[in-house]
């Protein structure tokens, strides 16, 4: 669904760099199969530019842009280029396959910049700005130019780099706040300053490109829109560099909500900005926070009593968006262990996903298993489930079962067995400085792999006591990372799980003839 498109209202370009700029934030990096995964998914969700990718920073990234390029359509792919002539012919070399290529060139601007980072006086930066904008007109006609740290950058200088980027042939100027450093008000003047004062502006569209280190990224972005701006540059759940980007979701949502006040819309189908933002979550392992807004669990939870008592007399009391058009199931209906394999189809579909018959069958035994342990399936749980089959790796190993004996003071003892191809191992560990600790050095010691856990975070699925426990660890294995997630209600379980899921990863790339195995439930 397109959003309101009244007759005076602009219609503003998204663009989206979670596999550029969101990847860069620390444990988000992703694998190709994930990435297209991603990208496919922001066809759908309707967004306009997919920035695939940085493709001189790393042999997978160019692999991933040309990929993406290859394969997906509909959208237009750019691929990010410093002002260097190898940057900007290795972007091309991955994006020309693309229906519709885009290359994004950048050089920072700002004095801080120029002094310490690229020792490079005015007239050199504009030299290179103009020498790398043209080098990639001579491969594409869709060039975008960003002076990075904009910002920070004096307006003067800003407004001479900027008219040069255009005569030389850019088609979009991005304004990047590098830092996060800008205000709403500051933000809005530096594009009006940009459109009073540039005499070929008129010839590019401006784009906007916020980060929020001072949780100021929408807000900076809405000013900018306010002031001219015609694109916008963000990712999903705000991942990116730091404390992230302009949230795609937010930004999107407060445009349609207030396009009485923006007079501008977008093209994002919004009813798949909760699955988008689930699919994100669960790929990268950095999960939404419950309060976010548009996305979060609790965005549109009401506890007050006065705020339910509202609700119940009249929506729009307390309620500015619906639910639904951000892609939440309309009723938070609770299914149950006599819920039958329809009714769980019914709720598949209504929480935005689109599984096949066989698909359905399988999260239907997971569903089935879960409601032996748990009373109440709320949407969260089915979801997890969805995500847990969907997901799955080819598993070398699976779990089969775990005992631990763990007290304060005590050294734990952990016995684990697993199951490879029609075998089941076992072994027993005394060690590790936990319960959790103990079940891991199990899973190395029947795997043989050796790793360092770098990451490992538990959160519960939904409330209540008996909710079920996500487990998602990162671990290092030869200096590459790999992300595992499981779910159980048993909290260890689920932790075992998550561990042997990115073991298995490890598994994946290393061991030859890894096959898939049927996961136990
Ligand atoms: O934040 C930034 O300046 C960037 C540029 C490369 C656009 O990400
Ligand atoms: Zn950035």
């Amino acid at each position: 669904m397109t959003d309101t498109n009244t007759t005076d209202s602009r219609r503003i370009t998204i663009f989206d760099t979670t596999l550029r700029d969101g990847e860069q934030s620390p444990g988000a990096s992703m694998n190709l199969a994930e990435k297209m995964e991603i990208a496919q998914a922001l066809v759908t969700l309707g967004v306009d530019v997919i920035e695939a990718g940085f493709p001189i920073a790393s042999p997978g990234d160019f692999e991933s842009v040309r990929e993406i390029a290859q394969s997906v359509r509909g959208v237009q792919i750019c691929g990010l280029a410093r002002c260097r002539e190898a940057d900007i012919d290795r972007a091309w070399e991955a994006l020309k396959s693309a229906q519709q290529p885009r290359i994004h060139v950048f050089l920072a601007t700002s004095a801080i910049h120029r002094e310490f980072k690229l020792k490079m006086d005015k007239d050199a930066i504009i030299h290179h700005a103009v020498a790398g904008v043209k080098r990639a007109v001579g491969y594409c006609g869709n060039v975008e130019f960003s002076p990075e740290d904009a910002a920070r950058t004096e307006p003067d200088f800003l407004c001479q780099v900027v008219e040069a980027a255009i005569a030389a042939g850019a088609t979009t100027v991005n304004i990047p706040d590098t830092v996060g450093y800008a205000t709403p008000t500051h933000m809005g003047r530096v594009i009006q300053t940009l459109r009073n004062r540039v005499p070929n502006i008129d010839k590019a569209v401006i784009s906007i490109h916020c980060h929020n280190d001072l949780g100021m990224a929408v807000a900076n972005s809405l000013a900018a829109v306010e002031a001219g701006a015609g694109q916008i540059e963000c990712t999903i759940n705000g991942l990116g560099e730091r404390a992230g980007n302009c949230s795609l979701e937010e930004v999107v949502m407060a445009l349609r909500t207030r396009s009485d006040f923006y007079h501008a819309h977008t093209n994002v189908n919004t009813r798949r900005l909760v699955p988008t933002s689930r699919l994100v979550a669960n790929v990268t392992g950095i999960h939404v926070q419950r309060n976010k807004a548009i996305v979060g669990q609790n965005a549109f939870a009401h506890e007050a009593g006065i705020h339910q008592d509202g609700m119940l007399k009249e929506r729009t009391t307390y309620e500015i968006m619906l639910p639904e058009d951000v892609g939440f199931a309309t009723t938070e209906l609770v299914l149950g262990k006599h819920s039958g394999r329809a009714a769980l189809a019914a709720r598949i579909k209504a929480l935005g996903y689109s599984l096949g018959n066989e698909q359905i069958q399988q999260v239907f035994e997971l569903f089935k298993v879960l409601a032996d342990k748990k009373k109440e399936i709320y949407d969260a749980d089915i979801a997890a489930l969805i995500e847990q089959e969907m997901r799955q790796v080819p598993e070398l190993w699976s779990f089969v079962s775990y005992e631990v004996t763990s007290a304060t003071g005590r050294i734990p003892i952990a016995k684990l067995r697993l199951r490879r191809g029609h075998q089941e191992t076992a072994t027993e560990v005394i060690g590790g400085d936990g319960p959790v600790d103990a079940v891991f050095l199990a899973i190395e010691q029947l795997t043989g792999f050796t790793v360092s856990c770098r990451d490992f975070n538990v959160h519960s699925v939904t409330v209540g006591k008996d909710a079920q426990g996500e487990v998602m660890v990162q671990i290092e294995h030869e200096k590459q990372v790999y992300r595992g997630r499981g779910v159980s209600t048993d909290s260890i379980e689920a932790s075992a799980r998550a561990f042997l899921n990115a073991v298995n990863k490890i598994a994946a790339v290393t061991v030859p003839n890894t096959k898939t195995v049927t996961p136990n439930p």
